[in-house]
């Protein structure tokens, strides 16, 4: 990928007028009265990390471990999986402490989920890497942190990595010993915890940064809503059905992968009510476009393009508008085909309809949305997690240069 050097990254901003269009979020109010501990304070997510795996990660720099941690994990994928040797001892102390399902977990609405997720995977894989995927690079502190971490210069490996965990979730074995999930999470707190440890060390990272380290509980939470509370409305918006029960699953899998991930229980959304005022708080405001977004865009637009192989540049970007939305398009630069664009938005919601056996009615296109869904599906597929295929590892240093 093109690197951005300073020079070239402000008069992109410049041209685009960035800082006008970045905002600052509002105070904090939304109260954990609404949330799992139901308690009722109203503390600020922006200003919690995750203390304890961050010290074990700052010890494994330390002491050079990284290398040593990530040959030691290409073994340990199954949520079965004994903890690996051949790692420090105060990791898998650590990781003996985190890597089960807290006692509040409920194993019959994460059953519940697999059923779900099985039974609408390729429209969750279609939301969540052409629209969260593509959306993740208008949330200004996301981008800026993925540009500059070492994932940032080869954007490949790092989609594959990331549809990993969608993968991971949405496989009908997530929660079971045989399924990878809970080992797939431990491994991302980490990385996360890796990355607060490098990045605050990364000149041109800090140059706009605006907390003391990255990834706070808050930042955790803005991604789950720009993937799981948009992924809920697209399945509203293209008239799925879904039971309380299929509601309630989707939310539950979503609050222990939240918890998997470090996120404190006072921030985790009982309902998704309370998701959805959350996100009207944390997430809408603040997305805006970066240069660092912007050069992402790039390269992961290419990296769908190779997996849906066969379809036209404008059906993916009008795909893409059409999950967006124009006004972020518009920040990224996707080009306008205006044939695809009347196509998605007329006949998208009867192909699922049809699909679904709602809708007697055979949508126009119907070939070329089959391929489309097939292909964003096997993308998704080639990068479930097997010990052969694109495995989580820790980053021990950040973006070159
Ligand atoms: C790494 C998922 C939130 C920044 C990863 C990885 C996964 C992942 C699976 C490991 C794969 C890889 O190395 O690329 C998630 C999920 C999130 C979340 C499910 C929330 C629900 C965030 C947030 C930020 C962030 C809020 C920044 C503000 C990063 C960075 C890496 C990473 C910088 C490391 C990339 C590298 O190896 O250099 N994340 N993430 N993530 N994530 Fe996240």
């Amino acid at each position: 990928m093109e690197d951005l050097t300073r020079r070239r990254a402000l008069s992109i901003g410049a041209i685009l007028g960035l800082a006008s269009v970045t905002s600052t979020p509002s105070a904090w109010s939304w109260s954990s009265a609404g949330s799992i501990a139901g308690t009722d304070t109203v503390t600020d997510p922006f200003q919690v990390w995750d203390p304890d795996a961050d010290d074990v990660a700052a010890r494994l720099l330390a002491d050079g471990s990284i290398p040593s941690v990530n040959r030691a994990w290409d073994s340990w994928v199954r949520n079965k999986d004994a903890l690996p040797s051949g790692m420090p001892g105060y990791l898998t102390e650590y990781l003996r402490g985190v890597n089960q399902l807290p006692s509040w977990a409920d194993p019959e609405l994460l059953a519940a989920s697999e059923k779900l997720y099985k039974r609408l995977n390729s429209y969750l894989f279609v939301s969540e890497s052409l629209g969260s995927g593509i959306l993740s690079t208008v949330i200004p502190r996301e981008a800026r942190a993925v540009y500059w971490s070492a994932g940032g210069a080869n954007m490949k490996d790092r989609a594959a990595k990331t549809f990993t965990f969608g993968y991971d979730l949405h496989s009908p074995t997530a929660w079971q010993p045989s399924g990878y999930f809970i080992v797939s999470a431990n491994k991302t707190r980490l990385v996360h915890s890796v990355v607060r440890n490098l990045l605050v060390t990364s000149p041109r990272f800090m140059e706009t940064a605006d907390q003391p380290k990255p990834i706070s509980n808050g930042d955790i939470l803005v991604t789950f809503h720009s993937v799981a509370t948009v992924a809920y409305d697209n399945m509203k918006k293209w008239g799925i059905k879904l039971s309380a029960k299929e509601e309630a699953a989707d939310l539950h899998a979503w609050q222990v992968a939240l918890h998997l991930l470090g996120v404190q229980r006072q921030f985790i959304p009982a309902s998704w009510a309370e998701a959805h005022k959350q996100a009207d708080q944390m997430l809408w405001p603040i997305v805006s476009p970066t240069v660092e977004g912007i050069s992402l865009t790039k390269a992961l637009l290419g990296y769908i393009e190779d997996a849906t192989l066969g379809l036209t540049t404008g059906f993916v970007n009008e795909m893409v508008r059409y999950l967006i939305g124009d006004k972020c398009a518009d920040w990224l630069g996707l080009p306008r085909d205006w044939v695809s664009r009347g196509l998605i938005q007329a006949a998208w919601p009867t192909y699922v309809a049809f699909r679904e056996g709602l809708s007697p009615i055979v949508p126009d296109g119907i070939y070329l949305f089959d391929q489309f869904v097939r292909g964003v599906a096997m993308m998704f597929l080639n990068n479930g997690t097997s010990p052969t295929q694109t495995p989580i590892t820790l980053p021990a240093a950040n973006r070159p240069g």
